[in-house]
């Protein structure tokens, strides 16, 4: 049994007084609880209650010297398991989406690599607002989890979408969330992502429109969960994930030599890089010109990555695949699954709308070796590693009092195979996804 470790954040709506029933409700379940406040939650519940019903101080100013040292807010940073905000007001959820750190809980948010909760509380126009919605789709984006606000009549004497949810819906998913934090301790990942670049000439290449981010995202999950991830990433213009050790390549060939040098010692590789299967033979070390006419480039299977590394498994590690497909997506993932020896295979169609390439959003389907495909709707591509990950690896292992009985033991390829329901790792938060997926969706976002 571990403790899992919560920092609690609270900022200024009439809602902060719930906080102390959301302190009592984390402890009750066996929970170590610090309180961190903005100051206009002082004004609503008293720090001496909080700090009283914690037994620690409550952090709220950024420099604080009576009461503990910027090493110790480091310290805090390190030893948390989750980050829950509630009631989280518009201010703050707009400081988070926008990396504004101008007190402890915003600064603390822009350190801390554990999951993250906001639970929402504010007037119903204000949820709805175009930037508030923005702004959670943006945090959504980053695999940051909302509780979703409750209807019902308001403080300020209006109905309507904008009320904390309960403190026991928002300590239930609490609970999942902080355990989901160390549930892959000790493994160590492998993930490819981006695409290769395979040259033609000196100053020329041929390349495809991965943009990373899938990859990206798997590999900051994992990282959050605790896992020890190294990423061998194609040239894309993302920022590493925190706490990821990237290395950086070109081509198919320096991919492949690279996944040589570190499978043997991973636990599990998701390969989600987009690799060039031919490269033009022996390009010039010259740049051609257009004198010499029209280039006769004569073109070499590059190695299959992953069917190397599916034939150099062992049993303890578990690989994963992905499929970029037109049309059938998963008839065609299924049969790549078996002749490269892989565990799972992450399929996705990508000729349908806001799907795979060059997309902020993704929807898959995950076939494992036996069971049924898994599909996962249309979702921010953060989302979509989660899920993926919590299939794969499996769920959070049992916290102490928590009530979930969704524990880390057991195969993978048993777990593939239970009913899609039982696996979905937060419910509460699902239309405030789901409504982000959709606005992505709209959108059509590039990057
Ligand atoms: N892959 C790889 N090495 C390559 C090409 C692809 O490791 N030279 C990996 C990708 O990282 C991905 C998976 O293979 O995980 C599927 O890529 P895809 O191009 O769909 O596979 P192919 O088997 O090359 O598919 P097809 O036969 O449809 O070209």
């Amino acid at each position: 049994m571990t403790v899992p470790r919560i920092v609690l954040g609270v900022s200024g709506g009439i809602g902060a007084y719930k906080a102390a029933e959301i302190l009592r409700g984390l402890q009750k379940e066996g929970a170590d609880v610090t309180v961190a406040m903005t100051r206009h939650a002082t004004e609503f519940i008293t720090p001496l209650t909080l700090q009283t019903l914690s037994g620690k101080p409550v952090a709220i100013e950024l420099y604080d010297t009576g009461r503990g040292s910027d090493i110790e807010h480091i310290e805090l940073v390190r030893r948390t398991d989750l980050l829950l905000v509630a009631p989280a007001t518009a201010n703050i959820v707009g400081k988070m989406a926008s990396g504004v750190a101008d007190d402890f809980l915003s600064t603390f948010f822009t350190a801390v690599k554990c999951p993250v909760l906001i639970a929402p509380a504010m007037n119903t126009r204000m949820w709805t607002s175009a930037a508030m919605q923005e702004n959670v789709r943006r945090l959504l984006a980053r695999g940051v989890a909302f509780v979703q606000p409750e209807s019902g009549p308001l403080a300020c004497g209006e109905e309507g979408e904008g009320r904390l949810a309960s403190p026991s819906t928002i300590v239930a998913q609490a609970l999942r969330l902080a355990a989901r934090g160390r549930s892959l301790a000790g493994m160590r990942a492998l993930v490819t992502a981006g695409p290769t670049r395979e040259p033609i000439d000196a100053v020329r290449f041929v390349t495809n429109r991965s943009s990373g981010r899938m990859g990206y995202a798997v590999a900051e999950a994992l990282s959050r969960r605790g896992a020890r991830v190294t990423l061998v990433s194609g040239p894309t213009s993302l920022g590493t994930p925190y706490g990821v050790s990237r290395i950086d390549i070109e081509t198919a060939a320096e991919l492949a030599a690279e996944v040589r040098r570190l499978w043997p010692e991973a636990d599990t590789l998701w390969m989600a890089a987009a690799v060039a299967d031919f490269r033009p033979d022996r390009p010039p070390k010259v740049k051609l010109s257009k004198r010499s006419g029209s280039p006769d480039i004569r073109w070499v299977a590059t190695e299959d990555v992953l069917r190397s590394a599916g034939k150099s498994k062992k049993p303890r590690q578990v690989l994963i695949g992905f499929a970029a497909e037109t049309g059938d997506a998963a008839v065609k993932a299924r049969a790549k699954l078996r002749e490269k020896n892989l565990d799972f295979i992450v399929a996705n169609d990508v000729s349908k709308p806001g799907v795979g390439f060059d997309h902020e959003t993704n929807a898959v389907t995950l076939i494992g070796r036996k069971g049924a495909p898994i599909s996962l709707g249309l979702a921010s591509k953060a989302e979509i590693a989660d899920r993926l990950i919590d299939l794969v690896h499996g769920r959070e292992p049992r916290v102490a009092g928590a009530k979930t009985k969704t524990g880390a033991a057991g195969s993978a390829r048993a777990r593939a195979s239970a009913p899609p329901a039982s696996r979905s790792p937060r419910s509460g938060d699902a239309s405030v996804r789901r409504r982000a997926a959709r606005t992505a969706a709209r959108r059509g976002s590039r990057r």
